[in-house]
């Protein structure tokens, strides 16, 4: 035993880098071939070969174990002197579990099989590294627990599953141990433990990892466990285990030589204990990020001054003195609070850190919280710092001037806030800074030229505004020749100059362009045409002229949106060629003629495709029908003919189009239900399509709004419309539109508005047609209904009886038809209607009256209906009462006018809270689609990526589509 350990000063050497927190990816094996090389141990040579005979090593990488000295095979390692083996080091990390595993198997140098128990025979055996292959869900066998020389244990990232043997509880010796699941267990079920007394073995350890592990069965004491192990552990690493409970309190801490503690990524739902921040004098890392915490973060600290005496009330401005301190927070490096519900402000936390006679804290991230109140001034005494994130709070006021003094800064994010007031000059001093995103703030005042001064490495910035109001104003000469080099550069809604910002051209590294309505009122010049690195671009919203040159040359662009600007002429014929990666095209609302590309066929991964609002002519191209991956087509309001072409059939992933205003004439396809399955948005309001709605478009299990008004279509209404299911059982799946503005057509006017509310639209609207025959009462099933519109045609029959049963309607028009009979007493019962127009029918009788209708008591209802009666009409039922009649009709009569505006106003936000008919889109915005959305960052949309959730998002919490995380 002895031998060992004087011979395995390397292997320590080792062990401490690791205990540095450090992964070596690669260790070189001690091949015995130096001088005095006695060659491998018989013995061992055998166990080596008796354990590769049982693995299976498709890929070759044991390939080297062949011949008799097995010192000099790949990954092991021996004592020179004896030429025993002491380090297997089988990490493969090349070995990528993760890609494929969901079913694709191709073939991957991972070793996989059984582990022979002939590793007990390597009776010197001190390290053992079989992490980052793949052992398909077998267990972590028993006997490794006996390799009782083991000072070093890699287990991780291999995918072992079942329960965790005890039996590593006999490793006395062990120092490193690994345990790490993987976090895509794919078919397997994930390694777990119900108990944790096995852990009091591990008298020597120094570094545990048991991230990923299960150990939801272990009880509430899971924390006592980890405190029994020895005070030597250094570094204790428990993320995604499925944790729940966190104790206020522990009756003694054991862990006094902790350098990090990793809890991040686990259930803890209350807030957090102080014994968290006093848990050892010497901890550096503390992570306890995405878990549910909550409360204030001063809170923790006003009972930790009650213990440690510390003045929390410690100001800055007074200077000298600095009062006595935590110790234990002087020594953080690292606090990952992030991605919790944390409240209350930072100013007595970050007044508290700051008081550090010499504050070590190189990362602070507070990103993703509900904290709000001013950002301290004390915040530039953490001199350390590198990486300040926080993002997604609600902080408010200006930056600090003090930030000019993180001269190490290298990241600063304090996007998604209500900052509010100006950005300090002194921010041009973070000479190391790389990424700053200020974003989705209101800031106000100047930002100039001094602000950038030294910002040499810069390579991100974002200061997009959340308000279209630009007040933050961009001030830079058109010379200007910045000290950076920019890769990314996002500044949505600030003022920047009317001419094109010449001094981007000295910015050769660009790849993210947003600039958003930020006042450019030019045209662009030629070399920004030319820049083929560009990925993202985004000029909406400005006054931009001139055409699509056709020798552009955007060859990497993904997303390109130029909407709402004064771009003229044709979209380039080539455009296949010359942006031939796009995913996202949006020129909505410029002055386009011209036809549509048939070159845009040969955009194989285009997805959404926006054209909306200009004058484009001409038939939709059949190349079109190649594009598999399109989602999204808007084409409305253009001067579009002729009639789909059929090889459209072949996007099968679309999930909305918008063919309205346009003049396509033709049967509605058939094959619309045969090959759209996806579709839950079907618009070709106002064309020329004439004949039947085909029975086929029943099929659409998705759809949530369709609208055929404004055509010629002649025959009935489908029966069968009643078997639309998703309008009968809500949301199934949609999108999540970044929509600044949605315009909505209601009762012949068009109104725009924005909302901060995410609301659905459920709506069929067939008016303006020539449909014939009654309604049918199967359109009473869709429960979910919010707009029913079949006006203007030429219906018959009775309002059905059960009409009451469509309890979310908002709007029912059935206006300018030959409906005949009463008006169902149902009606009354539909407690969000809130516009209702029947008028111009044959309906007769009593107008029914109570709950709903109560508020709708507008004549214009229901005018144009010679046999109907009583309130709010003027012509008396028989045997209606004279006396109560005329003056409260009178007083209504009188305020018709005014009311008008008053009860549309009523119908325009009880739509904008719960939803209404999508006119048309004005805008396409931003989609958020599938998969391939590189950066589809949402917080509660994460669960959904293959599915399109349309819910129109405007204005929400900026979808910020971009980067990061
Ligand atoms: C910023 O917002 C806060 C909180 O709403 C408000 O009290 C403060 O006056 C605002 N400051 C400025 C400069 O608008
Ligand atoms: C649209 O194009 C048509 C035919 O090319 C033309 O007559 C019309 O004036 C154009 N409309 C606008 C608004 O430019
Ligand atoms: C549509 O798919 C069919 C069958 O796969 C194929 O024959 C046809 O060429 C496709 N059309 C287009 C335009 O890609
Ligand atoms: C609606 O669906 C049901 C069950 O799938 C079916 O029996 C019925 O025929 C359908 N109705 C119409 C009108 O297509």
């Amino acid at each position: 035993m002895m031998g060992v350990c004087s011979n395995s000063i390397h292997l320590l050497f080792h062990l401490l880098l690791l205990l540095g927190c450090l992964h070596l990816e690669t260790i070189k094996p001690t091949s015995g071939n130096e001088d005095r090389n006695v060659g491998c141990a018989e013995k061992d040579r055998k166990a080596l070969l008796e354990f590769k005979e049982d693995l299976n090593d498709s890929s070759g990488w044991l390939s080297s174990w062949v011949g008799e000295d097995c010192c000099s095979w790949r990954g092991v390692g021996c004592i020179k002197k004896t030429g025993r083996v002491m380090k297997l080091d089988l990490r493969n990390s090349l070995c990528n579990n993760e890609e494929g595993y969901n079913g694709v198997s191709y073939e991957r140098p991972c070793l996989s099989g059984k582990i022979n128990p002939s590793l007990l025979h390597l009776e010197h055996l001190n390290y053992l590294d079989l992490s980052m292959n793949n052992f398909k869900g077998i267990s972590i066998p028993d006997f490794i627990g006996s390799l009782e020389n083991l000072k070093y244990l890699n287990l991780s990232n291999a995918y072992f599953a079942g329960k965790i043997p005890p039996h590593l509880g006999n490793l006395s010796r062990l120092h490193y141990l690994d345990l790490h699941g993987q976090s895509y267990s794919g078919d397997f079920s994930r390694i777990y433990a119900d108990n944790l007394k096995w852990l009091s073995g591990l008298s020597s350890l120094k570094y545990l990892d048991m991230g990923d592990v299960n150990l939801s069965q272990v009880g509430a004491d899971w924390l006592q466990s980890f405190n029994m192990l020895p005070p030597s552990l250094s570094e204790l690493h428990l993320p995604a285990c499925r944790l729940d409970s966190l104790p206020l309190s522990l009756p003694f801490v054991n862990f006094s030589s902790l350098l990090v503690l990793d809890l991040s990524h686990n259930l803890f739902q209350s807030s957090m204990p102080l014994w968290l921040f006093n848990i050892s004098s010497s901890l550096a890392n503390l992570h306890l990020s995405n878990n549910y915490l909550s409360g204030s973060i001063p809170d923790a600290f006003a009972d930790m001054t009650s213990l440690q005496e510390l003045d929390l009330s410690y100001n800055d401005e007074m200077g000298g003195e600095i009062p006595r301190t935590l110790g234990t927070l002087c020594n953080l490096k690292r606090l990952d609070l992030s991605k919790n519900r944390i409240t209350g402000e930072i100013t007595k936390f970050v007044n508290s850190l700051s008081g550090c006679t010499n504050s070590s804290l190189e990362m602070l991230d507070l990103g993703i919280n509900q904290l709000s109140g001013y950002l301290p001034d004390s915040i530039g005494h953490l001199k350390k710092l590198r990486f300040l994130r926080l993002n997604r709070n609600s902080f408010w006021g200006s930056i600090p001037t003090s930030i000019g003094s993180l001269s190490f800064l290298k990241e600063l994010d304090l996007s998604v806030n209500h900052m509010n007031g100006t950005i300090p000059k002194s921010v041009g001093q973070l000479s190391e800074l790389v990424f700053l995103d200020l974003s989705y703030n209101s800031w106000e005042g100047i930002i100039s030229e001094v602000h950038f001064l030294n910002l040499m490495r810069l390579k991100e910035i974002d200061i997009s505004l959340t308000s279209p109001m630009k007040s933050l104003i961009f001030n830079a000469r058109n010379d200007w020749i910045p000290p950076f080099s920019l890769k990314s550069i996002w500044t949505d809604n600030v003022q920047m100059s009317p001419s094109f910002p010449a001094w981007l051209q000295t910015q050769k590294e660009l790849n993210e362009i947003s600039l958003n309505n930020v006042g450019i009122s030019d045209t662009i010049p030629d070399w920004f045409w030319k820049l083929h690195d560009i990925r993202y671009l985004d000029l909406s919203n400005n006054k931009i002229r001139g055409r699509l040159p056709t020798w552009m040359n955007f060859s990497n662009a993904e997303e390109v949106q130029l909407s709402s600007n004064l771009f003229s002429g044709p979209i380039p014929v080539n455009i296949g060629q010359i942006m031939p990666r796009l995913i996202d095209l949006e020129l909505v609302g410029n002055t386009l003629n011209g036809k549509i590309p048939y070159s845009i066929g040969e955009i194989k991964g285009l997805t959404v495709l926006c054209l909306s609002n200009n004058n484009l002519t001409g038939r939709i191209p059949s190349s079109m029908g190649s594009l598999r991956s399109l989602g999204v087509v808007l084409l409305n309001n253009n001067n579009l003919d002729g009639e789909l072409p059929s090889s459209l059939r072949n996007c099968t992933e679309l999930n909305a189009i918008d063919l309205g205003e346009n003049r396509f004439s033709g049967m509605v396809p058939k094959w619309i239900g045969e090959s759209w399955l996806s579709l839950s948005i079907l618009r070709l309001h106002s064309n020329l399509f004439s004949g039947n709605i085909p029975r086929r478009l029943c099929q659409l299990s998705n759809l949530h709004i369709l609208d055929l008004a404004n055509n010629s279509l002649s025959g009935f209404v489908p029966q069968c419309l009643g078997n639309l299911t998703a309008l009968v059982s809500g949301v199934s799946n949609g999108y999540a539109l970044d929509n600044k503005h949605i315009h909505v057509n209601a009762k012949g006017q068009e109104l725009e508005y924005s909302s901060s509310r995410i609301f659905l639209v459920e709506s069929i609207d067939l008016s303006s047609n020539n449909l014939t025959g009654e309604i049918p009462e199967e359109i009473m099933s869709l429960l979910k209904l919010g707009t029913l519109n079949l006006s203007i045609n030429s219906l018959t029959g009775k309002i059905p009886e059960k009409i009451g049963n469509l309890k979310m309607l908002e709007t029912l028009d059935l206006s300018f038809n030959q409906l005949s009979g009463l008006i169902p007493q149902s009606l009354s019962s539909l407690s969000f209607l809130s516009h209702l127009n029947l008028s111009h029918n044959n309906l007769s009788g009593e107008i029914p009256s109570g709950n709903q209708l109560q508020t709708l008591n507008d004549a214009s209802i229901y005018e144009g209906n010679p046999a109907l009666c009583g309130p709010p009409l003027v012509a008396k039922c028989p045997g209606y009462e004279a006396s109560q009649g005329p003056s409260s009709i009178g007083d209504d009569g009188e305020n018709k006018d005014g009311q008008l505006d008053g009860s549309e106003m009523l119908w325009f936000y009880a739509s904008m809270a719960l939803g209404f008919i999508v006119g048309f889109w004005g805008v396409c915005g931003t989609l958020l689609i599938k998969k391939t959305w590189r950066h589809a960052y949402y917080r509660f949309l994460d669960d959904m990526k293959d599915r399109l959730f349309v819910v129109l998002a405007m204005n929400v919490a900026p979808v910020h589509f971009k980067r990061k995380m």
